[in-house]
C-alpha cells in the first residue's frame, strides 16, 4: 500500500483527494492536516463518514507516509515540499511554486520563493506530456486547473509545427469551486449565481505565466497566449475555447486525426468526433478532458474547444494519476474514466 498524506486536506482539492484514495486499491490515508480543524474528525467537517483526524501541518507525521500531496495555497506549500524531500517523501504540489522553471517568471507572476533550490527537482506534472519524467519524479508540480485542458490540445499542434503567429486566444470559464473553499465578495453565491463574469483578462492571470512556459516549450519558439478567464456559476468544471491560426493546409480532421494519433493510448483524453463539442457534461465528476474541434469558417482559422472538472484532471485527479506514474501503478487506479 502506498501511504499518501494530505496537507491542505479540508479545501476543495484535499476533499477531492481523500475521496479518491477511499476508493484507491493500492493507496491509503497516512494523514490529513488542518489548521484551523486539527483534532477534529473529518466527518466533523464535511457531511462524509470519513474518520480520519485531522493534524496541525506542523505535526504530520511523515514517517508514515511514501508521498504527500501538498493541497496548500502557493506561498504555504514550498516548505512542506523542503520537508517532505529531507525526510525521503515524494511530493505532488497542487499550488503554483513548483510550476515554473524560472524563478524570476516565479517572482514577477507570486513574489519570494521559499524553496527555490528544490526547482530544478520539479517536474511539470501534465502526465500526457511527461509521463516519463513524472515517472522518476521526487517532486511533481501539478498543473494549474486553467492550463490543463487548453495545454492538451494545443501540445500536438505546437509539437507539429502546425501554428503559425506569435500567439493563441484561450476564452476559458470555471465553475466556482475553482477559487477554492473560502469565499470572496465575487464568488459568493449572490454576486455568483445568475451572473457569469470574465475577470483577470489579457494576460493578467497568473496562469499566463505557465501556459507561455509550456508553449514556447512545446513549440520550440516563443508562443505566448491572450488569455481571458470568467467565473461560471456552476459548481465544477472549466470550459476553454482556443482560436487558431494554421497554415491552409490543416483542417479540422487532420487536427483531430493528429489528436486521435498523439492520444490513442491516453485512457483520459477523449476526442469527440467531427460535429460534436465538448461540454462540461463529457467530464465533471471524471479525470478525463474532452477535446473538440471545428472550423473557424475561414481558411486556417481553426477552433478547439476542451473542458475538464477542474477538481479532477484539474487538481486531484491529475495529481493522483502523477502519484499512480510516481510509484509504477496502473495509471488509472482510483480514478473516475
Ligand atoms: N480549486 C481548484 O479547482 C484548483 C485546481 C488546481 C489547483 N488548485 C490549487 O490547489 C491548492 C489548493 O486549492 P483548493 O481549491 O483546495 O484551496 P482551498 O479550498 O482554499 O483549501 C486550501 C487548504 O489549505 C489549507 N491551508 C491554507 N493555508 C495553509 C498553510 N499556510 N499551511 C497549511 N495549510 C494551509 C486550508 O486549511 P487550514 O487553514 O485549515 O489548514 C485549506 O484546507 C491551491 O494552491 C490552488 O491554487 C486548485
Amino acid at each position: 500500500m502506498i501511504r499518501a498524506g494530505i496537507y491542505g486536506a479540508t479545501g476543495y482539492t484535499g476533499y477531492e483527494l481523500l475521496k479518491i484514495l477511499a476508493r484507491h486499491p493500492r493507496a491509503a490515508v497516512a494523514f490529513a492536516s488542518s489548521t484551523t480543524y486539527a483534532g477534529m474528525r473529518y466527518c466533523e467537517v464535511y457531511p462524509c463518514t470519513y474518520e480520519h483526524v485531522l493534524v496541525a501541518p506542523e505535526q504530520a507525521p511523515l514517517d508514515q507516509a511514501d508521498v504527500v500531496f501538498l493541497c496548500t495555497p502557493h506561498g504555504a506549500s514550498a516548505p512542506y515540499a523542503r520537508r517532505a524531500l529531507a525526510a525521503g517523501v515524494k511530493c505532488v504540489d497542487l499550488s503554483a511554486d513548483f510550476r515554473l522553471r524560472d524563478l524570476g517568471v516565479y517572482q514577477n507572476w507570486y513574489g519570494t520563493h521559499l524553496a527555490p533550490e528544490l526547482l530544478p527537482d520539479a517536474v511539470y506534472g501534465l502526465t500526457e506530456v511527461y509521463r516519463q519524467q513524472i515517472s522518476g519524479a521526487r517532486l511533481v508540480a501539478n498543473p494549474g486547473c486553467y492550463p490543463t485542458g487548453p495545454l492538451l490540445a494545443l501540445y500536438p499542434l505546437a509539437r507539429e509545427g502546425i501554428l503559425s503567429g506569435d500567439k493563441v486566444i484561450i476564452d476559458a470559464k470555471s465553475g466556482v469551486s475553482g477559487a477554492g473553499a473560502r469565499p470572496t465578495p465575487t464568488t459568493h453565491f449572490v454576486a455568483a449565481h445568475d451572473n457569469l463574469s470574465p475577470y483577470n483578462v489579457g494576460r493578467s492571470h497568473r496562469h499566463v505565466a505557465e501556459l507561455d512556459q509550456e508553449l514556447r516549450l512545446y513549440a520550440g519558439r516563443p508562443l505566448g497566449v491572450v488569455f481571458s478567464p470568467h467565473l461560471l456559476p456552476v459548481s465544477r468544471g472549466i470550459l476553454s475555447t482556443v482560436y487558431v491560426s494554421t497554415g491552409p493546409s490543416w483542417n479540422d480532421d487532420k487536427v483531430r486525426s493528429l489528436w486521435r494519433e498523439a492520444y490513442q493510448h491516453e485512457p483520459f483524453v477523449q476526442i469527440l468526433d467531427a460535429g460534436k463539442m465538448a461540454t462540461l457534461a463529457h467530464v465533471v465528476n471524471t479525470n478525463r478532458c474532452a477535446m473538440s474541434v471545428c472550423s473557424a469558417g475561414i481558411e486556417g482559422e481553426l477552433i478547439l474547444v476542451t473542458a475538464i472538472d477542474n477538481l479532477l484532471k484539474g487538481a486531484s485527479g491529475q495529481a493522483a494519476q502523477n502519484m499512480n506514474v510516481m510509484f509504477g501503478l496502473d495509471e488509472t487506479l482510483g480514478l473516475p474514466a
